[in-house]
Formats: structure tokens, sequence, C-alpha cells
């Protein structure tokens, strides 16, 4: 395996609309899914989209947060050609960052619940539900596949912060950050 060059914010190959996976079990994707997930966990990411490693290609992966700490370790969640579809109307605001914008964090509203679809590492159909983090997760990593970053979620431009902030976005997310309607 090895450790992929990750695209960082600015870069043409982050703002465009990737293409569909045609064969999950080519050897190309296959590696290309091997190493997404070693690059991840090396970053200490949580999830990782192609088109942040110079792939424009509809396919993420993710820790498995749903599952806990230890069996989201074992296995990875991979989803590709992915479909979403929100499970009520609820959203809620939490703090996220982007391996390619370093250094960082943000107040970002997303969906509470979810259902997904798409194809597994193996290139068999999946569907599921997600909510809360797993939730918010997966629709950073959709957003990367249609060329969309967090800042343009953003509700207001003064929810994003340097890391040295952090502090700061914890207190506005606690004084009830407004979410749009
Ligand atoms: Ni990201």
């Amino acid at each position: 395996m090895t450790l992929l060059k990750i695209a960082e914010l600015g870069h043409p190959v982050l703002f465009g609309m990737a293409l569909p996976v045609e064969s999950v079990t080519s050897t190309c994707v296959q590696t290309l899914i091997s190493d997404m997930t070693e690059t991840m966990t090396d970053s200490g990411g949580v999830g990782l989209a192609a088109p942040q490693v110079y792939r424009s290609l509809r396919l993420f992966v993710a820790k498995r947060m749903d599952l806990g700490e230890e069996a989201g370790k074992a296995e990875p969640f991979v989803l590709c050609n992915p479909k979403l579809e929100w499970v009520g109307e609820e959203r809620v605001s939490g703090i996220e960052g982007c391996l390619s914008i370093p250094g960082m964090r943000a107040i970002v509203p997303r969906y509470e619940k979810l259902r997904y679809e798409g194809w597994n590492a193996s290139g068999e159909p999946i569907e599921g539900y997600a909510q809360g983090h797993f939730a918010r997760v997966i629709q950073h990593e959709y957003d990367h596949l249609e060329g969309i970053l967090y800042p343009a979620r953003l509700a207001d431009w003064r929810h994003m912060a340097s890391m040295s902030q952090l502090e700061e976005l914890e207190r506005h997310l606690q004084a009830g950050s407004p979410v749009p309607s």
C-alpha cells in the first residue's frame, strides 16, 4: 500500500464533478481503495474522497463510527457511486475539518439522518441508514464528489476558524448556532 498525496484547497480537482466508478473490482480501483484507506488512517482523518487524492471518481472511504472504535478500525466503510436521501428535515450544527483544508475547522449544518445506497469495496450493492456523526461524514464526503467543500455549507462565514481558535467555535456552537431553514 502507498500513502497518497492529498490535494489542498485551491486545486481544481477539488472543484470538479467526479465521474462514476465503472468497475469497482478492477485492480486500479482496488488499489485506490486500499491506498485511500491507509492514507485516511495515517492522516488521522475520518473520511477521504477520491478527488482529494487527485482521482476524480465517485468513491469515498470513511471510518465506521456507527460501529464503535474497535470495529470501525477493522472495517472501513467504502461507498462507490453513492446516492443519498435525507430522512426528515432535521439539521444539526457540528464542528468539521477536512484533510484538504489543513489547520481549519468550522461549524457546518448537516442533515441528522440519511439513507445511502451504492456499491461496497467488492462491487456489491449496499444500502443503509446513518445518523449523527457518521451521517455528517457521509454528507461531507459526498460533497467532495460534487466538487463542494464545507466552506460552501457555512451558515455564517464567522463559523470558520483556525484550529488555534477551536474554543471560539465550541463557544459559538454551545450558544446555539443558527441553522438556516
Ligand atoms: Ni473533506
